[in-house]
C-alpha cells in the first residue's frame, strides 16, 4: 500500500492498522510507563498464554477463530441480502452482543447519513438496531417507519432474553394486526440457535425465515456470524472485505506474541491493569465512524474480563474497566480527568488517516490570529491534530497512551480490528485466568427481572426481592 502523507510524517508503516506503543513507555512518560525488563515480562506470559489459546482452539473451544474463513456464509447473506432490496427498513430485534458489532460496522461502514438518505438515493435499505425497550424510543421508532416495506431481523442466542423477545411480541403483534398472518413470513427473519430455545420452536412450527447463530459463539463474538453479517449485507456493507480482514487478523495472530497486534494488546493493557494499578482503558476514536466500535468494545472488554472467580474457583475482581470517549468531543469534557485526575487510566485512540468526505476552512477574517490560523486546513486535518497533541499532552503528564491508526476506514480494516479485539480478549483471559466467553454476573439480575415480571419457575427471586425491599425513607429525598 502507498504511503500517505501522513504515514511519511509520523515514521508509520502502512497495512490495515498499525498500533503505536511509545507513549506507554517509560522515555514518555516515566515512572508510570514500562521498561524493556517489563516487556520482557510481558512476552513471557504471552507465549504461556499463547500455548493455551493454541490448545483451546485445538480442542474446538474457540469457533469464533474460524468465522473469518466461510466463503460459502457469504454468499447465503449477500443473496439474501439481494432479496432485501425490495424494503426500505430492515430493523434488528436485539441486545448487548446481538446488536452492538451490526451497530458498530454499520457506522464505520455506511455513510453516516445513510438512514437520512430518501430512498431514490440509496441502493439499500436502511438499518435501524433497536438495542432497548425503552416504549419511547422503540414506539417512536415503529411510528417512523412504513410497516409494509419493513423487514425485521430478530436477534437471540437464546430466544430467552425479555427485552428481545417483547420487542418480537409487539412485532409479531402488529405485523398480523396491520398486514395479516401471511406477511410473517415476509416481513420477519429470526436469527437464533439452530436446535434450542422457544424462538427455535416457533421458527419451526410457523416455518419463519430463520438464520442460525452457529454453537460455540457468544454473541459479543458473532458479528462475523448471521448476527451481524446478515443485517449488515443487506444494508449494503461489503462482508466478503470485512471477513477478508479478519481473516489477515487471525492470521497473524498466530505469529510471535509480541510482534502481533492481538497479543500485543492484551499483554500491554494486562500488565498495565495488573502492575501499573491501570483499572481502566479508555477507548477513544477520534472519528464519528469509529465511534460505534467503542460500545461494541466496551461489552466485549468488560462483558469477557470483569469476573469474579478465577478459573481455579478462587475469588477475585478481575478485568479492566473499558471506557468510551469520542474525540474531539470528549476532549471538552473529559480529558480534564484524564489528565488530571485518578492515575488510573490508560488511553487507547483509535483513529483514520483519510476521512471519506472532507471539509476545507475558508481563509476567512486574516486579520484576527485567533481565527485566521485554521483557514487553508481541512477539519480531518484538525481532529488528527487535536488527538496528536492529546497523545502528547497526556504523555507530558505522564499519563500512558496508545494510538491505533486505520489509513483507511475500510471494511477490510474494520474486519481486521474487530477479529484482532476478539482475540486479544481470549488472550487476556488466559493472562487474567477467567473464562472470558461466560457471563454469570449478568444472569442474576435477568433472573429478578424475570420473577418481577411473573415468569413461571422464578418466583422465588420475585420472593427474594419483595424481601429485601426494607426502603428506610429517610434515604430517600423527593
Ligand atoms: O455477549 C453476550 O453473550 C450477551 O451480550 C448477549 O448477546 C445478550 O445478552 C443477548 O443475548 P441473546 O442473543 O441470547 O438474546
Amino acid at each position: 500500500m502507498k504511503k500517505t502523507d501522513e504515514q511519511k510524517l509520523s515514521g508509520r508503516p502502512g497495512g490495515l492498522l498499525s498500533l503505536d506503543y511509545n507513549n506507554l513507555m517509560s522515555p514518555a512518560v516515566d515512572e508510570a510507563g514500562l521498561s524493556e525488563a517489563d516487556l520482557g515480562a510481558i512476552g513471557e506470559a504471552l507465549n504461556s498464554a499463547r500455548k493455551n489459546v493454541e490448545g483451546q482452539y485445538k480442542k474446538g473451544l474457540l469457533p469464533f477463530m474460524d468465522l473469518p474463513f466461510q466463503s460459502e456464509e457469504v454468499k447465503k447473506y449477500q443473496s439474501l441480502a439481494e432479496n432485501l432490496r425490495k424494503f426500505d427498513n430492515v430493523v434488528v430485534l436485539g441486545i448487548g452482543g446481538s446488536a452492538l458489532g451490526a451497530k458498530a460496522v454499520f457506522n464505520a461502514l455506511r455513510p453516516l447519513n445513510h438512514n437520512s438518505l430518501p430512498a431514490s438515493k440509496r441502493a439499500y435499505p436502511r438499518l435501524f438496531v433497536a438495542d432497548n425497550v425503552d416504549p419511547e424510543g422503540f414506539g417512536a421508532l415503529l411510528e417512523n417507519l412504513d410497516i409494509r416495506k419493513t423487514v425485521f431481523n430478530v436477534i437471540s442466542k437464546s430466544g430467552a432474553t425479555a427485552e428481545t423477545m417483547s420487542q418480537f411480541l409487539v412485532v409479531y403483534d402488529r405485523l398480523k394486526r396491520d398486514l395479516g398472518k401471511t406477511s410473517l413470513k415476509d416481513h420477519l427473519i429470526i436469527t437464533t440457535d439452530p436446535q434450542s430455545g422457544v424462538l427455535r420452536k416457533i421458527v419451526d412450527r410457523q416455518a419463519l425465515m430463520s438464520l442460525p447463530v452457529p454453537p460455540g459463539i457468544g454473541g459479543r463474538f458473532s458479528v462475523m456470524t448471521a448476527v451481524g453479517l446478515a443485517p449488515l449485507a443487506a444494508a449494503g456493507v461489503n462482508i466478503a472485505d470485512f471477513l477478508a480482514g479478519a481473516a489477515a487478523a487471525q492470521q497473524e495472530s498466530t505469529a510471535e506474541p509480541m510482534k502481533n497486534m492481538a497479543y500485543l494488546f492484551a499483554g500491554l493493557n494486562w500488565f498495565l491493569t495488573t502492575r501499573k494499578k491501570r483499572a481502566s482503558l479508555v477507548m477513544m476514536p477520534y472519528a464519528d465512524s469509529l465511534g460505534q466500535v467503542a460500545d461494541w468494545f466496551g461489552q466485549l472488554w468488560n462483558e469477557s474480563l470483569g469476573k469474579g472467580r478465577l478459573l481455579n474457583g478462587k475469588d477475585a475482581n478481575a478485568g479492566q474497566t473499558a471506557i468510551k470517549a469520542l474525540g474531539a468531543t470528549d476532549q471538552h469534557s473529559q480529558l480534564q480527568l484524564y489528565m488530571e485526575g485518578p492515575k488510573d487510566k490508560t488511553i487507547c485512540f483509535l483513529r483514520t488517516e483519510t476521512f471519506r468526505q472532507n471539509l476545507n476552512i475558508p481563509r476567512l477574517f486574516d486579520e484576527h490570529p485567533e481565527l485566521a490560523y485554521l483557514g487553508g486546513h481541512s477539519l480531518g486535518e484538525l481532529l488528527n491534530y487535536e488527538q496528536r497533541g492529546t497523545a502528547r499532552a497526556l504523555a507530558a503528564a505522564g499519563r500512558p497512551n496508545f494510538t491505533m491508526t486505520m489509513p483507511q476506514v475500510t471494511p477490510a480494516a474494520l474486519g481486521y480490528l474487530m477479529h484482532m479485539l476478539e482475540v486479544a480478549t481470549v488472550v487476556s483471559g488466559c493472562l487474567y485466568k477467567v473464562d472470558p466467553l461466560d457471563q454469570p454476573g449478568v444472569e442474576l439480575g435477568k433472573k429478578y427481572a424475570y420473577g418481577l415480571m411473573g415468569r413461571d419457575g422464578f418466583e422465588d427471586f420475585k420472593a427474594a426481592y419483595d424481601d429485601s425491599l426494607r426502603d428506610d425513607p429517610r434515604y430517600i429525598l423527593s
